[in-house]
């Protein structure tokens, strides 16, 4: 083992450049009249694209105003940089925009143990490993390859600075806040945005003020405030929301403390979470070898740049005493249902369920701080002296290198594997399902975990196990019972010799007193990497699970074939979607995921739980066109395939709220990859739309909800007017002339969101075509 210190970090490429951030915002506070800020808003509005313009003429109301924002920096994980960078490189850059890094986590298969599972999952991953290496080789992004960690470990303890703003292509972004920034979780194609220097938008957010008053104290740690907290607002609660957390318990707790909360922030929907900066982001700063952020950070808080102003108004406030929680267990299948200790053995017997625990598993991206890690040894050296060992498997997954090596220098795995652990690689393993369990299959059993989302099925594939979050301490206490109702806080464990243990509440070191220890320093990238421009970034013409990603052609121009200049041509209605469809309706997740970076492969799940107003079934679509060789009715890629085929352009009718869900960029580019040119829909979800604008597909709203219903399958839909607003005229308005399949028609009113900006994308077929235009 080879265990060097850890050294001092170049720290140019991650040191917010304060200066510049504290006069934006003093450009953006001559519009707010003097308002007091909340840190997330002094945060988000000193990355305003514009900031001294500003949004809407420089009003901004939380909740309703659009900001065009310019992060600071991308992370990508290995499941969602795949679509992400095929996207980047159709842009023709050379290099990204902003600093950028990949991490390969997510693709790593929990078996038997680092080792073994790290060459296994390299050797059956390896294509997308290698396209991802080479991809950001030739661009400069860091690569982090497999074995160096978990994306939100490595990005706290390497990238994250109080008062950034940065986006990582995970939902558990936010972790970051820890901190005391913004961190945002997205889709591919916002990143994109951010590494292509295109202003990324964001509906300014409400915020939530969170009033910590108090101590956490004997078993309670942060992760039971989080979990609390979770109980209180719900899994919808935080949404459209940042939790911004304030009072004297923010400066009470470690900074891995506060990575945890704002990890599971993301639980409750919440936009992200932060905190004001405090000593103790100062000391972490300097342990993880940046102490030159630690200086400029506090140079910028004595500006009072990193904390809200005195005044700030809050949409809600909700107090917390810390020193009256207790340690809480969450679940089963929703991370909400929050139960204290001291009921939870009493939950468990109302529900009949059996009370036994199949597993326990610790680490992840949500819990493998040095604290966590050295509290649960002071409890494995506890049992080990009374005998025990782990009643069950129990797991372990450190979050990054750096934690595995110091751990191992400093007798902590020593202590874990010493009662039964088993520590698996530096990976997202079971937390993400990649957990290849060999017993429980399809029995129903209750596991333990420190982990963040208990969702049916998330962590071993079989929908009846229950997952229940809790502390790592709780978690591995708990193991050495075995029993689900077991509470370490009261409760006594009979040893062989009848004697009883009674745990004593373990404390843990906030950070190694040795300082951490970088472990295998060949999984650092270099800091600031020069792109290498002539790398061939790796793709097997074969491949399955990766397919370079060719321009969307223009609708317009000689190329198009498009007789109509710059009006759409005519389009021929695919089908009418009736009622809800989300961006799962319209790209299934599950099996289809191994296909995220093959576009033809994945789009061949398009719509396929989507319902066609016309009859009323799902994945059912009308071809009037069709053949002698084919007939009427196929699925729904079938038909969008057949009018590809014939080179048909083709258009979407859609109803309320369409494409409401994630942010995932699939449900955008299948479409436009099977020859949609429009949607027309009664309501759009925002973020779907903007989407559907940067990969070249033209959202429109009907004026009258009504005339959803006259349009139906194979009938004509053209434009009007739309030239004339691409043309400039902003006053222009545009109709649609609905041809029937009987030869009648009739014109429609309906209304659009473009921007200017988002007509020269339209123009050119996409976002992307449209920056390699310019470079070009
Ligand atoms: Fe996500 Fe768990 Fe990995 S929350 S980043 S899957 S460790």
């Amino acid at each position: 083992a080879t265990h060097v210190p850890l050294q001092e970090k170049d720290c140019r490429s991650i040191t917010p450049p304060y200066p510049t951030l504290i006069e934006n915002l003093a450009l953006v506070r001559k519009y707010l009249n003097g308002r007091p800020l909340t840190l997330a808003e002094k945060i988000l509005y000193s990355h305003l694209f514009d900031p001294e313009k500003g949004p809407d003429g420089g009003k901004i109301v939380r909740g309703e105003t659009y900001l065009q924002l310019r992060p600071a920096r991308v992370a990508m994980q290995d499941a969602s940089a795949q679509m992400a960078l095929l996207q980047f490189m159709s842009a023709g850059l050379g290099k990204t925009a902003v600093p950028s890094s990949i991490h390969c986590d997510h693709l790593i298969q929990a078996s038997v143990g680092a080792d073994a599972d790290l060459q296994r999952s390299i050797a059956s991953n390896k294509e997308v490993f290698d396209f991802l290496e080479s991809a950001a080789k030739k661009y400069g992004i860091e690569f982090w390859k497999p074995g160096s960690g978990i994306i939100h470990q490595i990005v706290l303890e390497n990238y994250a600075a109080p008062g950034m703003l940065m986006l990582g292509t995970d939902s558990h972004t936010p972790n970051a806040g820890g901190l005391g920034l913004l961190a945002i979780g997205v889709g591919g194609a916002d990143a994109v945005d951010a590494m292509t220097g295109t202003p990324w938008e964001l509906k300014a957010p409400q915020v939530v003020g969170v009033h910590l008053t108090g101590q956490l104290n004997g078993w309670a740690t942060p992760k039971d405030l989080i979990l609390h907290l979770a109980g209180k607002l719900t899994v919808k609660g935080g949404t459209g929301r940042i939790l911004e957390y304030f009072g004297p318990g923010v400066f009470s707790q470690s900074c891995t403390g506060l990575a945890t909360v704002a990890n599971m922030g993301a639980e409750v929907g919440a936009t992200t979470s932060t905190f004001p900066y405090t000593p103790n982001m100062k000391t972490y700063l300097h342990a993880t070898g940046r102490g030159p952020v630690a200086q400029a950070a506090d140079k910028a808080a004595a500006q009072g740049f990193l904390s809200a102003d005195e005044g700030a108004e809050y949409d809600e406030v909700i107090e917390i005493n810390l020193s009256e929680l207790e340690p809480t267990i969450n679940g089963p299948f929703t991370p909400d249902l929050a139960t204290p200790i001291s009921k939870f053995g009493a939950f468990i017997k109302e529900q009949g369920w059996k009370d036994e625990i199949s597993a326990s598993l610790i680490g992840s991206c949500t819990n493998s701080s040095y604290e966590d890690m050295t509290r649960v040894a002071e409890l494995a050296k506890q049992a080990k002296a009374a005998g025990l060992k782990s009643k069950v498997p129990f797991l372990c997954t450190p979050g990054s290198e750096q934690i595995r090596a110091t751990m191992e220098r400093d007798n902590v795995t020593e202590a874990l594997e010493s009662v039964g652990a088993t520590v698996l690689a530096n990976a997202c393993g079971p937390c993400i399902g990649q957990w290849k369990r060999e017993d429980k299959k399809d029995e129903e059993n209750a596991i333990l975990t420190s982990f963040n989302r208990n969702f049916k099925s998330r962590n071993d594939g079989n929908k009846l196990t229950m997952n229940f979050l809790a502390s790592p301490t709780i978690v591995t206490a708990m193991a050495f019972s075995g029993k689900l109702s077991f509470n370490p806080l009261i409760d006594t464990i009979t040893l062989p010799s009848g004697e009883s243990l009674k745990f004593t509440p373990p404390s843990g070191k906030d950070l190694p007193p040795a300082g951490f220890t970088a472990g295998e320093t060949s999984y650092y990238p270099s800091p600031i990497p020069e792109p290498h421009h002539e790398t061939e970034v790796l793709i097997s013409p074969t491949s399955q699970r990766l397919e370079e990603l060719k321009p969307f052609l223009s609708h317009f121009g000689p190329a198009s074939g498009n007789p109509r200049g710059l009006e759409l041509p005519s389009l021929r209605v695919l089908m009418r979607v009736r009622g809800k469809c989300t961006t799962d309706h319209i790209s299934a997740a599950g099996p289809w995921l191994k296909y995220k970076g093959h576009l033809s492969n994945i789009s061949e799940n398009l719509l396929i739980t989507a319902t066609n107003d016309e009859g009323g079934d799902v994945n059912v679509a009308f071809d009037h066109d069709h053949d002698a060789s084919q007939s009427e009715t196929d699925t729904i890629p079938n038909v969008a395939k057949r009018l590809k085929a014939r080179s048909q352009p083709w258009a979407l009718i859609v109803d309320e709220n369409y494409g409401e869900g994630s942010a995932r960029e699939h449900a955008a580019l299948q479409p436009r990859f099977y020859g949609c040119a429009m949607i027309i829909a009664r309501s759009f979800a925002r973020i779907h739309e903007t989407n559907l604008k940067k990969q070249g597909v033209l959202p429109l709203w009907f004026a009258d909800k009504n005339d959803y219903s006259r349009i139906g399958a194979g009938d004509i839909v053209e434009t009007n007017g739309l030239a004339q607003l691409i043309e400039g005229d902003a006053n222009a308005t545009v109709t649609i002339k609905v041809t029937k399949r009987d030869g009648s028609s009739f014109d429609i009113p309906v209304k659009h969101t473009m921007s200017s900006d988002q007509l020269k994308w339209l123009r050119a077929g996409s976002a992307l075509n449209h920056i390699r235009g310019q470079v070009n």
